[in-house]
């Protein structure tokens, strides 16, 4: 098996072995490492061996698609090694990117969750500069590409699915000193950083999770005082404060625990302790937003709703919304 370079010299851990507990980081980073050698891990390995060789010269986290390498930075046969990667990477459900010129057209057009997200941080006058994030839920990295336009002093990715760890991995080295870190864990992890980030990005998990206001407690506890948590969820409309706790699957899909109202969301918030909450943004999910590409050649929204009623999920819930929330560790 090939050696990951998992945790680059520059691993974090030394460098705050004050502020948190290294050693439990490590035991994490052991139990995790162990899908490594998983059966159905192998498959990855000979992509990255095939294309060890490349590296890009330059790199542009300005626009929607984060740039990573320009065609003519790569002889023909490294190039078709590296979309022969892509491709085997498949399916790329966040993006886009735009990798030695090859467009990455990702299931989510993640740039407009981002643009929404970076517009209002920038509004209400929260920079990422120098701060030290959390992206919880990261898959790709493609936040976490994003934000490097802003020089945080400190970018972590949590996600514990093997896939997506080897997508942003297949990226991620392919730039030199890249100052993202990922960890295959989950939210459940959080609190082995007490006190620590300044800012958590917590999109489209909390749905996902049995114990809602467990989890937001967990992230107030790894804020720093004065902390921003940005969450997003996926939600029902309506006024009352409830949440749709739909039998088996939501959408099509499985996993699917508690999908709040708006108020909801926000009560959840308050009694984790959550101070200057603001929902900033909410809209229904468009077909423009979430569907089919050649990089995610399988179903996508359009197959998730009602054909005769788009106001409804396949199960005949009422079809999903998005809700944005800051809020605040006093
Ligand atoms: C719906 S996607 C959201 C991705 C991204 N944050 C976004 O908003 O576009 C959910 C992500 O959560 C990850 N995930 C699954 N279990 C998790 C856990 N326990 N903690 C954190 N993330 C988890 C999945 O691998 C997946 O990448």
């Amino acid at each position: 098996m090939m050696k990951l370079p998992l945790y680059p010299e520059k691993d974090y851990l030394p460098k705050y072995a004050d502020l948190i507990d290294a050693n439990a980081i490590t035991k994490m980073r052991e139990n995790s490492n162990k899908c490594f050698d998983w059966k159905g891990t192998q498959p990855y390995y000979p992509i990255l061996e095939r294309t060890e060789d490349i590296k890009a010269l330059s790199t542009d986290y300005s626009g929607s698609a984060p740039v990573i390498g320009k065609r003519d930075e790569l002889a023909d046969d490294q190039f078709e090694r590296f979309h022969q990667g892509l491709k085997d990477l498949m399916p790329w459900r966040k993006g886009p990117f735009n990798l030695f010129d090859i467009d990455l057209d990702a299931e989510w057009r993640s740039n407009l969750k981002w643009e929404r997200v970076a517009n209002y941080l920038d509004k209400a006058g929260i920079s990422l500069e120098n701060k030290r994030i959390a992206d919880i839920g990261c898959n790709n990295g493609y936040y976490m590409f994003r934000m490097l336009k802003d020089n945080p002093e400190l970018i972590i990715g949590f996600d514990p699915t093997i896939r997506y760890f080897f997508q942003f991995h297949y990226l991620n080295r392919l730039i030199e000193d890249s100052p993202l870190h990922y960890e295959i864990a989950g939210v459940e992890d959080v609190p082995l950083y007490p006190n620590f980030f300044d800012i958590i990005f917590c999109m489209g998990i909390i749905y996902h999770n049995q114990n809602p206001v467990g989890i937001l407690k967990d992230m107030y506890g790894s804020l720093q005082k004065g902390g921003t948590l940005i969450i997003e969820s996926q939600g029902i409309p309506g006024d009352m404060p409830v949440a749709l706790f739909p039998n088996k699957r939501y959408a099509k899909v499985p996993g699917t625990y508690f999908v709040p109202t708006e108020s909801c969301l926000v009560n959840w918030l308050q009694k984790a302790q959550f101070k200057d909450i603001e929902v900033f943004y909410s809209h229904k999910l468009e077909f423009k937003e979430q569907r089919r590409t050649e990089w995610m050649d399988w179903q996508s929204l359009e197959d998730f709703l009602d054909p005769e009623d788009p106001n409804k999920t396949i199960e005949g819930y009422p079809a999903p919304i998005r809700i944005y929330v800051k809020a605040v560790k006093k």
